[in-house]
């Protein structure tokens, strides 16, 4: 697929994503390319029809964009819910679970997408997948001073495990919440719920990059349109 190509179903599914924009909602903005859009598209959209919404970023990268596009924000603590949460993902098996974190967010996104009524995730048809796991590892965020140990613990899992090292920055990515990443290359998961939930059982992981059992509608961008899955 071409990167024109690719640039064009992420668009295509940003716009679709606003159909479940109603006003007064409170939106979960998550975090990367794919969403990038959305996040222009909803600024644009508040602007034009005059909509009271507010927006909960995942990240840094989806507050400053949230700002540049005049989306108002607030947190968590403000409101007890969220009504919908739109986000990409790194790929969407057949059940729809999914392997987010490429971007380092998944904290974040999965603290803000598990409390939403609609979790909407955006993605391109290169993102599905037979079974999780198949291409992307899955992304274990931990703290910095076990890092070393809780990777050791992955290989019981016969995980792949390598500290993610930063492109920009000497040294390893740091997370916006001050962690360390590892990528845990796993040789199959059969069960991505049982693996979820036993991953953060380890002491010193904060969260992983799997979320089982999350998304209520993805919208998949292809040559011929924008496909709805739905759960
Ligand atoms: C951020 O940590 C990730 O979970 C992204 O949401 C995911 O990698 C999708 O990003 P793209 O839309 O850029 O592919």
């Amino acid at each position: 697929m071409e990167l024109k190509d690719r640039d064009a179903m992420k668009k295509a599914v940003a716009r679709e994503a606003l159909k479940f924009v109603e006003d007064d909602m409170v939106v979960g903005l998550g975090t990367g390319s794919t969403t990038s859009y959305f996040i222009e598209y909803l600024g644009k959209l508040i602007a034009e029809e005059e909509l009271e919404i507010y927006g909960i970023p995942t990240s840094y990268q989806s507050r400053i964009l949230a700002v540049e596009n005049g989306i108002p924000l607030a947190s968590l603590d403000e409101f007890d819910g969220v009504d919908l949460a739109v986000d990409g993902a790194d790929e969407v098996d057949p059940e729809l679970n999914l392997i987010k974190g490429r971007g380092a967010a998944l904290t974040m996104e999965k603290c803000i997408e598990y409390r939403a009524g609609t979790f909407v995730v955006l993605v391109d048809e290169s993102k599905l997948v037979g079974r999780l796991g198949k291409r992307m590892p899955v992304p274990v965020e931990v703290i910095p001073a076990v890092w070393r140990v809780v990777a050791e613990e992955l290989e019981v899992f016969n995980a792949r495990a390598e500290l993610r090292m930063a492109e920009k920055k000497d040294g390893p990515v740091v997370t916006d919440n001050g962690n360390f990443i590892i990528d845990a290359m796993f040789p199959r998961i059969d069960d991505p719920l049982d693996l979820e939930v036993e991953l953060n059982t380890i002491p010193g992981v904060i969260e992983n990059g799997i979320f089982a059992d999350m998304a209520d509608v993805v919208l998949v961008g292809t040559g011929e349109g924008v496909r709805r899955l739905e759960r």
